[in-house]
């Protein structure tokens, strides 16, 4: 108490009021940058897992374990406890309330930032115009599959395989698979009829849809390969009729200098797979006064996209775009709350 008055009667009373709470504003935001590299350098050591599956760790054997520094993963731990993610058993340390509630959910939202993070280290350089996004600065795409396969798990995945079963569909071709997790998630709630295919640009991403396929005991099931949806001549030979092509935030990564690509496509797919049913999932904009007052990650999800040459439109232009292709909306639904929208196309 004597401490206080001294500070108080030292810097007077309302400035040393003020100043404690500018600084109480700014320590949430510079937490979240620390917490989430702390998180970020667990996940990728393999650490966090054994901490999800209910390790108690001491410091000293699990940096012997993984060859890991001592002293920094000391470190960690201590500063992650210090903000509630992690608690102490003894000297060890175990995943704590908070810290199993963050790494549910929201581990999508940390996997597919640091899908991201290449930007935000370099902000400066491309905001310098020393470094340009795309040439050399680059999204991680393993890291942006399987956050988003995360993600879309939580509610995209529900809608569309919903629609799909409606439908009566089996076999299915899904653009821009990622790493596999909607075909997954086909097989585990379809009947033995369905085939599930899949295509991806990058390399990375198949790479992590095999293994991840093959965690799932699903390699043999699944069918995923590199292949590029703009060239649908290249499409991998020997697949069977497919009732419906589907795509989960694909196609908005080519709507950064124009619609004309991607409504070109929609043209093509109409032109070749007449009979085929197109089930597309998007981000659709949302207003800067909804992301001011929603509060959700939205806010910076359509920050990254912003600074990676990728463009969110409203649900307006997905739907100008499949009419202007041929196409008709056989079931739709948009949820503006996170702003997301499905469309089933004939
Ligand atoms: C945001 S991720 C979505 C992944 C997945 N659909 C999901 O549900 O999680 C977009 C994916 O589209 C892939 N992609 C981008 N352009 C592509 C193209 N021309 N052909 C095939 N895949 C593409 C990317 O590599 C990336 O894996």
């Amino acid at each position: 108490m004597n401490q206080i008055f001294a500070l108080l009667k030292l810097l007077g009373f309302s400035r040393a009021i003020k100043m404690k709470q500018r600084h109480d504003e700014a320590n949430p935001i510079l937490r979240g940058y620390v917490t989430t590299n702390a998180v970020w350098a667990l996940l990728n050591t393999g650490i966090m897992d054994e901490l999800i599956q209910g390790a108690v760790l001491d410091p000293k054997t699990a940096a012997e374990k993984k060859h890991l520094s001592e002293e920094v993963l000391e470190a960690l731990f201590h500063y992650l406890f210090c903000v509630d993610i992690l608690a102490k058993q003894g000297k060890a340390y175990v995943l704590g309330p908070k810290g199993k509630r963050l790494m549910e959910e929201p581990k999508g939202s940390f996997h597919l930032l640091y899908g991201y993070e290449p930007i935000f280290k370099q902000l400066q350089e491309m905001l310098k115009n020393e470094k340009v996004y795309g040439k050399d600065i680059l999204r991680r795409d393993e890291f942006v599959a399987r956050g988003s396969g995360e993600l879309c798990e939580q509610l995209p995945y529900q809608v569309m395989r919903q629609m799909i079963q409606e439908a009566g569909i089996n076999k299915v071709l899904d653009l821009g698979c990622g790493n596999g997790q909607f075909l997954a998630h086909l097989a585990t709630h379809l009947d033995a009829a369905y085939e599930g295919f899949g295509i991806d640009i990058s390399k990375e991403a198949v790479d992590e849809a095999h293994s991840h396929l093959q965690s799932l005991g699903l390699k043999d099931k699944i069918r995923v390969e590199q292949a590029d949806m703009f060239q649908l001549k290249q499409f991998p030979q020997g697949w069977p009729e497919i009732e419906v092509i589907t795509a989960i935030d694909v196609f908005h990564e080519y709507l950064y200098t124009g619609n004309e690509r991607i409504a070109g496509l929609f043209k093509q797919f109409k032109q070749y797979f007449p009979n085929t049913a197109l089930l597309v999932g998007e981000f659709c904009e949302q207003t800067e006064e909804r992301l001011k007052s929603i509060g959700s990650s939205f806010v910076e999800h359509h920050f990254f996209h912003a600074l990676s040459k990728q463009r969110i439109v409203p649900a307006e232009v997905w739907r100008q775009m499949f009419h202007d292709a041929g196409y008709k909306i056989e079931k739709e639904q948009v949820f503006d709350l996170v702003g997301h929208g499905y469309f089933l196309l004939r």
